[in-house]
């Protein structure tokens, strides 16, 4: 597919490179920005136009923009690692734009050639990548995102003008306090996607209506919400905004359980990614269902020995403490696991160039 010739209109007020190196040390998650983005408009009859790479900063919006009523938005996230020889690679970018025109699908929203999808990125980084933090399990998060300029409220039909946009924010570790296993609330108020609904897309409706959820986690003090299915509520789906893996068993014997993907959950790429790669470990993987009541009993017998959230921020995020208005129990010593801190090693390692990526995921 041919790409579009993007305009570039530098900063003339980049960040000083001091400043740049003092966030850098310590960037937190999700709050700096580097100094350009990309913007790609989307017209009903013309496709894709006006590709362009500016200075970061505010984009004017008509108050009657769709998106601001309606919600058609989408996003995606990525990263991008710097390799141990100074280069820089991402991980799996095209896997993202096809992702994200699975979610344009379903929000009935235009879906971008893959390649400018990949091209808006490559360029981003090229000329941020002074941005992209040498610090270990430090990277620059890549943020995809389209949503509906229309200026109408007419909800009857989509809208027909679309802005796609990327920015990038240094990233150090999503959880402050480094890979301690999380404590989980079990939702038994919330729901997070019902079937026919919009769970499976990355649509910004999505994570408005989790943080009534987290927020009661909170309140019983947990730190995550797991969501269990809509109709029969005994179903585990997912675990905050990522993807569940439960680990049975141990060492040789271990294999991989995560829920699979029913129309109503993400489909997360790094939860693909331990789909391929677990195996090629020795280790198996199904994808099935697991309820409540067996994540349960199978911690009360020790045959589950460990559970992560896997997602492109946290990675691996282990799952220590489990909780619901009728049951409290822990999951193995409540310690990280060995399978989940061996898979986080392996996918960490292909992504920052340390061990060889037979599956061309490195870009
Ligand atoms: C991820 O795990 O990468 C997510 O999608 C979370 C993100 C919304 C911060």
């Amino acid at each position: 597919m041919s790409t579009l010739d993007f305009e570039i209109a530098l900063s003339e007020r980049p960040t000083p490179a001091a400043e740049r190196d003092r966030i850098l040390a310590d960037p937190g998650w999700g709050r700096h920005f580097t100094d350009h983005m990309v913007l790609i408009q989307y017209t009903e009859g013309k496709g894709w136009h006006d590709a362009r790479l500016q200075p970061y900063g505010p984009i004017p919006m008509d108050p009657a923009s769709q998106v601001l009523h309606y919600s058609q938005e989408l996003f995606e996230g990525l990263k991008a690692y710097r390799q141990a020889d100074g280069t820089i690679a991402t991980f799996r970018p095209f896997s993202n734009a096809a992702r994200m025109n699975r979610s344009a699908a379903r929000m009935a929203m235009p879906s971008i050639p893959e390649q400018l999808f990949v091209d808006a990125l490559e360029l981003l980084v090229r000329t941020d990548q002074d941005w992209v933090p040498s610090t270990e399990g430090y990277s620059l998060y890549l943020r995809p995102f389209m949503f509906a300029t229309t200026r109408a409220l007419g909800v009857n039909q989509p809208a027909d003008e679309y802005l796609f946009v990327v920015i990038a924010s240094p990233s150090g570790n999503y959880y402050a306090r480094g890979i301690r296993p999380v404590s989980v609330w079990l939702s038994q108020d919330y729901t997070r996607a019902a079937p026919g609904g919009t769970g499976e897309a990355k649509t910004g409706g999505n994570y408005a209506a989790s943080f009534a959820g987290q927020a009661q986690a909170v309140e019983n003090g947990c730190d995550q919400v797991v969501w269990l299915d809509a109709v029969e509520r005994r179903w585990v789906e997912e675990v905050g905004s990522m993807n569940l893996v439960f680990v049975y068993g141990s060492g040789a014997e271990a294999r991989l359980l995560t829920p699979a993907l029913t129309g109503t959950m993400l489909p997360g790429i790094t939860r693909d990614s331990m789909l391929k790669l677990a195996p090629d470990l020795g280790v198996p993987v199904e994808e099935g269902r697991i309820s409540v009541d067996q994540w349960e009993s199978g911690c009360a017998s020790g045959e589950i020995s460990e559970v992560f959230g896997c997602g492109t921020a946290a990675v691996i995020s282990p799952v220590g403490h489990v909780k619901g208005p009728d049951r409290e129990f822990t999951i193995g010593d409540g310690e990280p696991g060995e399978i989940s801190m061996r898979l986080r090693e392996e996918l960490i390692g292909i992504q920052y160039g340390t061990r060889p990526d037979p599956y061309g995921w490195v870009h």
